[in-house]
């Protein structure tokens, strides 16, 4: 059954990996230190599965959807696996931690398991599976940060990297499989991380994202986020800086003065808010009200009175009347949102929500009220994007346009996406652009020369 040349190949490590990845940005971070891991090891980086002796798909458990979408994608591997049977097939990821060797035991086809915090391990395992064991790591560890490896910047654009700074979380929000897939929360070297930074700006990038479950409670020795923030913004006044995601019970005076006091710290917040009822966020274990987030918020615009917010939204968490539903619809508009990530309630196993509360709101009403979400949602981005027109922005231009190549397309510090003609603009330049036009995604703009 073995194809004996492709085993040999990846025992010897001249094999090559095909990476797929799903789930959040952290994910996305992680890949890239998978890749790095497997490449310093000898494995070549294949651009497709068909060219791979191993398949490695980077898992998200976060609802059950994006456990679903896996389990299709598996079902198409089957087939690829039948034609070349020496194919390896490795889960990795937060599905991986979540389920463990259950996966092995449910799909015949996955012949390695590692938890986000086993990649290292993950040649060996390859190469275990190669020898025909199938091979598990699902360890989870308190201190691993990969905080030397330095990220192979897999399908970047040369211009916008993102940058770990943290591992884990120790929140324990009642709906969130996260504490149990990615363990304790840790902080990097902020020594490793300003290396890494310095080296991404000297290699052309001009804009990086620092990223953590919850970056405000970043520590390191004395270095707290907004100092570490602080002295990444040094690296150069021409690398913007961002960061995802911020809790908001942590998000402290200290850190919206750091911004205020840096131009190239980005005038974005992410602060999700996931309810705008009390009642819901004390269920949620969020360990904010919505006063005291509504009193961050306006901490936020008396201090940077052009930053933009975002959010991540929850509708039909246990319990959730129509009333707690309502709460959400005016904190949306209280707030007025730039933009928002808005999901329906996936009740998940093992999390406080799914071991002690009823997933109680039927399936049509929470469909009911993310529609109502989105839609007003739709509506507060394009009076947001409105309000942008005939304001000037500096852009930095990431790449060309998917609408038009005569057209190229970047950000502004708000996180905006602007769609502005090519010229001789390249990835990596900064634009003054006049905003002309924009619809509810996107600003239309015009370069002021
Ligand atoms: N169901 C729906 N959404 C969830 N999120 C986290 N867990 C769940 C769940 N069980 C959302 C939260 C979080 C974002 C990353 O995903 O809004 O901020
Ligand atoms: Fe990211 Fe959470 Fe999905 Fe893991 S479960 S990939 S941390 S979103």
């Amino acid at each position: 059954m073995n194809d004996p040349k492709f085993r040999l190949a990846a025992r010897s490590g001249e094999g090559k990996f095909y990476l797929e990845t799903y789930g959040c940005q952290m994910n996305q971070n992680d890949s890239e230190v998978v890749a790095a891991v497997m490449q310093e090891s000898g494995f070549e980086y294949a651009a497709s599965p068909d060219e791979a002796d191993v398949v490695l798909i980077n898992t998200c458990a976060i609802r059950d959807n994006a456990e679903q979408r896996i389990w299709g994608r598996l079902a198409e591997f089957r087939g690829l696996k039948r034609r070349r049977p020496g194919l390896l097939v490795g889960i990795i990821g937060c599905m991986a931690e979540r389920l463990k060797d259950r996966l092995i035991e449910r799909e015949h086809i996955v012949d390695i398991v590692v938890g986000p915090d086993g990649y290292r391990s993950l040649p060996e395992l390859v190469r275990q599976a190669a020898s025909g064991t199938k091979a598990v790591n699902v360890l989870l560890s308190r201190e691993e940060t990969y905080a030397e490896i330095s990220p192979v910047r897999l399908d970047r654009n040369g211009v916008t990297a993102f940058v770990s700074i943290m591992r884990g979380c120790n929140n324990m929000c009642a709906y969130c499989v996260v504490p149990y897939t990615r363990g304790v929360e840790r902080s990097r070297d902020p020594e490793t991380i300003l290396a890494e930074v310095r080296d991404l700006f000297e290699r052309g990038y001009r804009e990086v994202t620092l990223l953590g479950q919850n970056v405000n409670s970043y520590r390191y020795g004395e270095v707290n986020f907004a100092q570490l923030l602080a002295r990444v913004a040094e690296v150069s006044p021409l690398l913007r800086v961002r960061f995802s995601t911020s809790h908001p019970k942590d998000l402290s005076d200290e850190l919206i003065d750091t911004i205020a006091e840096w131009p190239n710290i980005c005038r974005a917040i992410h602060l999700p808010a996931q309810s705008g009822s009390s009642r819901m966020l004390e269920l949620m274990n969020r360990k904010y009200t919505r006063e005291w987030y509504l009193d961050r918020i306006a901490a936020i615009r008396r201090r940077l009175p052009e930053c933009s917010i975002s959010t991540d939204l929850i509708a039909g968490f246990c319990t959730e009347t129509d009333e707690d539903h309502v709460s959400t619809l005016s904190l949306m508009r209280e707030v007025g949102y730039e933009f928002a990530y808005m999901f329906k309630y996936s009740e998940r196993p093992g999390t406080k929500a799914q071991r002690t509360m009823a997933d109680d709101v039927a399936e049509e009403v929470k469909t009911a009220r993310l529609t109502e979400i989105i839609n007003l949602q739709n509506e507060l981005s394009l009076a947001s994007n409105r309000r942008d027109v005939g304001r000037h922005f500096e852009v930095l231009i990431e790449g060309t346009s998917k609408r038009s190549t005569d057209e190229v397309y970047g950000r502004t510090s708000q996180n905006k996406v602007v769609v502005l003609p090519k010229m001789n603009y390249l990835p990596g330049d900064y634009v003054h652009v006049l905003i002309t036009d924009c619809s509810s995604a996107t600003l239309i703009g015009t370069p002021l020369c």
